[in-house]
């Protein structure tokens, strides 16, 4: 699978690099938080889900994020990915404060720039595999049969090509984790954000993909920040980032 994987990263072009209008992805850091903090109020109460988080993180830098549950991992991966927008503190990509944006070109840096692989996947329902891993790609403005070509390749590579016509409620959770690693790779995005990516996968696959990973980093300079709750995985990244109460606890480069 690794092989098929890699054959795949080198096929599609690198083209996300110059075709985005907006922050052309040069060296250094790429990504940057400047204290951003997020406070959920709800009727349950009041939670401080980020506290104070400054982040910087280099072009084609591999990071784990780790830290118990309900630390705000995912909601600081959200607030990066443009998901969300955090209460108070800045985010940008490239030296563009993202949130200064408006709608339509936010949604154009999430769709060429960021790939994300959600912890619940956010799978389509109402459509099939395959057409949930070229959206993005449809989105981006490629063509129907480029879209499908790609969509394919990426789905044998990561050997659910047979899944192509399914459902995602027809699928295991490792195999819909699988679509949501695929939908994610589709455009070939600069910067990876992955919650859990391989929690659902056996020990195998989750290698690959985190072989795949590695690579993408080390050889394509894609920026991956990835939250695991596997210490050998995190250790073989770069730099591990421990989150604790939504404040960053640690910082280790491996
Ligand atoms: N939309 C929301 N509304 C209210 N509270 C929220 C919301 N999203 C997250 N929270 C709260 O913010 C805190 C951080 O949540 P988050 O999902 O970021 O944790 P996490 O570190 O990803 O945990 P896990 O390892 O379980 O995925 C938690 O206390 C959670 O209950
Ligand atoms: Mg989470």
């Amino acid at each position: 699978m690794l092989k098929h994987l890699i054959d795949y990263v080198h096929t599609i072009n690198i083209s996300t690099d110059v075709d985005v209008k907006y922050p052309q992805i040069t060296d250094g850091i790429i990504l940057k938080t400047e204290h951003i903090s997020k406070i959920f109020d709800s009727q349950a109460g009041r939670v401080v889900a980020l506290n104070d988080v400054s982040l910087k993180v280099q072009k084609g830098e591999f990071v784990s994020i780790m830290g118990p549950s309900g630390c705000g991992k995912s909601t600081l991966l959200n607030m990066i990915g443009a998901l969300d927008r955090p209460t108070s503190g800045k985010v940008y990509i490239n030296g563009l404060d993202i949130f200064s944006l408006g709608y339509s070109d936010l949604a154009t840096i999430r769709n060429r720039l960021i790939g994300f692989v959600f912890q619940s996947y956010n799978l389509i329902n109402r459509s099939n595999i395959q057409t949930n891993v070229k959206l993005p790609a449809i989105i981006a403005g490629m063509s129907e049969s480029e879209a499908n070509y790609r969509s394919m390749k990426i789905l044998k590579a990561l050997g659910i090509a047979d899944k192509a016509k399914q459902r995602p409620v027809n699928l295991s959770g490792g195999q819909q984790q699988r679509v949501a690693i695929a939908r994610c790779l589709v455009n070939n995005p600069a910067i990876i954000l992955a919650d859990e990516p391989t929690g659902n996968l056996d020990t195998k696959t989750g290698a690959d993909i985190f072989d795949m990973l590695k690579i993408l980093s080390k050889r394509f300079h894609r920026t991956i920040i990835m939250v695991t709750h596997n210490p050998d995985l995190a250790e073989s990244t770069d730099r591990t980032i421990v989150m604790k109460d939504g404040r960053i606890e640690k910082e280790t480069y491996n």
